[in-house]
């Protein structure tokens, strides 16, 4: 087998990212530019703002990722780069840049599928075998799949409405959490966590259990949400609070969040065992779960999950905190993963594009 880097580039929402990945599955090196801090001042993603800062970054963080690695694009054998899904305004950017560079240097493009990317990564430092479940939560999606191949997943269900990440950002910002020096810096997710870890009285906010009587496998987000806004209100009246001003129930509103998220990350990851178990998806002696993507770093719904796994026989298996959110190695190990087995590495260029969504089965 012929030695060879992968450049891996990753520009779907707001993060600029980019690896190099040797043959061995080494990573030589990678720079992420996060837009966050942009976006939390401005409340949210505004896609025309994401897609400037993606144009001002893509070619720096490309360069300095080369420049770290200490190569040049001669040395590298591919380009793997995220056409899919995403928003369209940040896809582009990546796409073009990787077109231009494929071009230019005569080299294969390999497209990526951004979920696909999220499942395998954990593959990388962890001796995990095809098939396993995967349990996917980040701000954009909620699903769960069983992984068969590289190429091969098959989905078990997904969000019918938020994903976990959107509901943290969107009641964080809700609360004004962003208004606690200590938190301002952190995005929703990581803010919640944090005031949930400091609660007092979590059971004092009653909120439901999603979906408890289906037993199928999709999630959904949208009560719990608005039963979490719908107390958080009438706190706020109850208190008399004013602009900037918390509850002072919001460690405990926090963490009655967290609980009820938790509970239904866990009773929908346990309704997919027993399907795999009903249906001989994934072998009885080996039985493994990933959990990936940015609300993957949540040591609370990680360790709830641990215990399911610890009852129903699964080994659990995360990436990194790094590697759980959006970066630019894990589209590289993707890259490297569908180039060890000769998949869709292509010099036709034309025949590439974007595609804002794309489900994980197809
Ligand atoms: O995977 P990611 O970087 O981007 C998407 O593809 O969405 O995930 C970002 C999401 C954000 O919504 C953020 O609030 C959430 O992951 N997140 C967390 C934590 N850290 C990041 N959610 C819960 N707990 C955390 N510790
Ligand atoms: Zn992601």
């Amino acid at each position: 087998k012929r030695n060879i880097n992968i450049l891996g580039i990753e520009t779907s929402c707001d993060d600029t990212g980019c690896a190099i990945i040797n043959s061995n599955g080494k990573l030589l090196s990678e720079v992420c530019h996060s837009q966050n801090l942009m976006h939390l001042r401005n409340g949210g993603i505004i896609p025309d703002i994401a897609q400037d800062l993606h144009r001002t970054y893509i070619e720096p963080t490309v360069t300095k990722t080369l420049q770290d690695a200490k190569l040049t694009m001669e040395d590298i054998g591919a380009i793997a780069v995220t056409l899919k899904p995403g928003l369209p305004l940040s896809l582009v950017v990546g796409m073009k840049y990787a077109k231009h560079l494929g071009r230019r240097y005569n080299k294969p493009i390999i497209p990526i599928h951004h979920m696909q990317a999220h499942a395998l990564v954990a593959r990388m430092h962890h001796d995990i075998r095809f098939p396993f479940l995967v349990l996917l939560i980040s701000g954009g999606h909620c699903l769960l799949a069983v992984v068969q191949d590289v190429d091969h997943f098959q989905l078990l269900g997904e969000s019918m409405d938020s994903a976990p990440g959107e509901v943290f950002d969107k009641v964080a910002r809700r609360m004004k959490l962003r208004n606690v020096p200590e938190y301002s810096q952190m995005c929703g997710g990581q803010a919640v966590e944090t005031a949930a870890s400091k609660a007092t009285n979590p059971h004092m906010f009653k909120l439901p259990l999603p979906l408890s009587e289906y037993r199928d496998c999709n999630f959904s987000l949208n009560g719990l949400k608005t039963s979490v806004l719908f107390h958080l209100h009438k706190k706020e009246v109850e208190h008399k609070t004013v602009a900037h001003e918390l509850i002072p129930e919001v460690n405990d509103l926090c963490a009655a969040m967290l609980m009820a998220t938790t509970r239904h990350l866990v009773h929908r990851t346990q309704r997919a065992m027993e399907f795999c178990k009903e249906n001989k998806l994934i072998p009885e002696e080996r039985q493994q779960l990933v959990v990936s993507g940015g609300v993957a770093c949540n040591n609370y719904i990680f360790s709830a999950l641990q215990m399911l796994c610890n009852e129903t026989c699964y080994d659990i298996y995360r990436p990194y905190p790094k590697l759980c959110t959006d970066n630019g190695v894990m589209i590289a190990w993707n890259g490297l993963e569908k180039w060890n087995k000769g998949l869709d590495i292509t010099t036709d260029f034309s025949s590439l594009d974007i595609e804002a969504s794309s489900p994980l089965g197809e």
